[in-house]
């Protein structure tokens, strides 16, 4: 059951990675930086260090997922109420230019809080999984460092606040974010059956892998 499942989001995600190299703009870094200036605001000046833990790191960030973001932001298909107006007006172009600024800028890594039990727990499920419980090796796609997967758009996940992982691990595990419709849900899917123990000790560990 698993695995099909997993081989048909595979296909999809080949036939994503086909089509979409050719809509990735290419942004200007140079230009992006002043059109980021409000953004620091709540982003930070080095786009690392947020306002306070709900706020996302967006530095060292690729440039694809960015991208894609800014246009679901822009559109509200991704809804934070926050950033309501910040892209109005806003040509592709531009955001493609904020987009390749933040990803210019070096990601900042912390290091995880956690005890040995919380530690152990997070690494043996990053690395691992569970299979018992379906839930995939977050490796397979943000990588063993957390980089992420630049040219297929997967999100760098190293050293991103711990306050705001845990919120996006939950929104999936409960079908409130949906912007993975593009890769046929495979974030839903991975959050699934992870528990709020599971998921505050994942994202304490993504404080400090790299
Ligand atoms: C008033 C505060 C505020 C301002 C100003 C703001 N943002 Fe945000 N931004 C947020 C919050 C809060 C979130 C996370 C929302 C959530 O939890 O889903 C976010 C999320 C994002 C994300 C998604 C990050 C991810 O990892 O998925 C991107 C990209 C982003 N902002 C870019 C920008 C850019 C570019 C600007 C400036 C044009 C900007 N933001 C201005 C508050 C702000
Ligand atoms: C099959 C590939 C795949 C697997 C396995 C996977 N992810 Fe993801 N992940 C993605 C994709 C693609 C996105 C971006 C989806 C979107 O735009 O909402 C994402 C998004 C995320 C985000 C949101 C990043 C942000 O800045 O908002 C977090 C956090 C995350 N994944 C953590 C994990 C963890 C923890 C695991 C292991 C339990 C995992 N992922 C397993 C593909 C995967």
């Amino acid at each position: 059951m698993f695995s099909t499942r997993l081989i048909s989001r595979l296909v999809v995600l080949c036939t994503l990675l086909g089509s979409s190299a050719a809509v990735l703009a290419d942004g200007n870094a140079e230009a992006g930086k002043a059109l980021a200036v409000p953004c620091a605001a709540c982003h930070g000046q080095d786009g690392a260090t947020g306002l306070d833990g709900t706020y996302p790191a967006l530095a060292g960030q690729n440039e694809k997922y960015l991208l894609r973001h800014l246009k679901m932001i822009q559109s509200g298909a991704r809804e934070i109420p926050l950033m309501a107006g910040q892209l109005n007006g806003k040509s592709e172009e531009e955001l493609a230019d904020m987009a390749a600024y933040y990803a210019s800028l070096p990601a900042k890594v912390g290091q995880a809080q956690g005890d040995d039990a919380t530690v152990a727990l997070g690494t043996r499920l990053y690395r691992g999984g569970n299979l018992e419980k379906k839930v995939p090796a977050c490796t397979a796609c943000h990588s063993p460092q957390g980089e992420g997967n630049p040219p297929a758009g997967f999100p760098r996940v190293s050293g991103q606040s711990a306050e705001y992982t845990v919120a996006q691990l939950t929104a999936y595990r409960e079908g409130i974010r949906r912007t993975d419709d593009d890769y046929g849900g495979m974030m839903r899917d991975a959050a699934a059956a992870l528990n709020d123990t599971e998921i505050k000790a994942l994202a304490d560990f993504l404080l400090g892998i790299h």
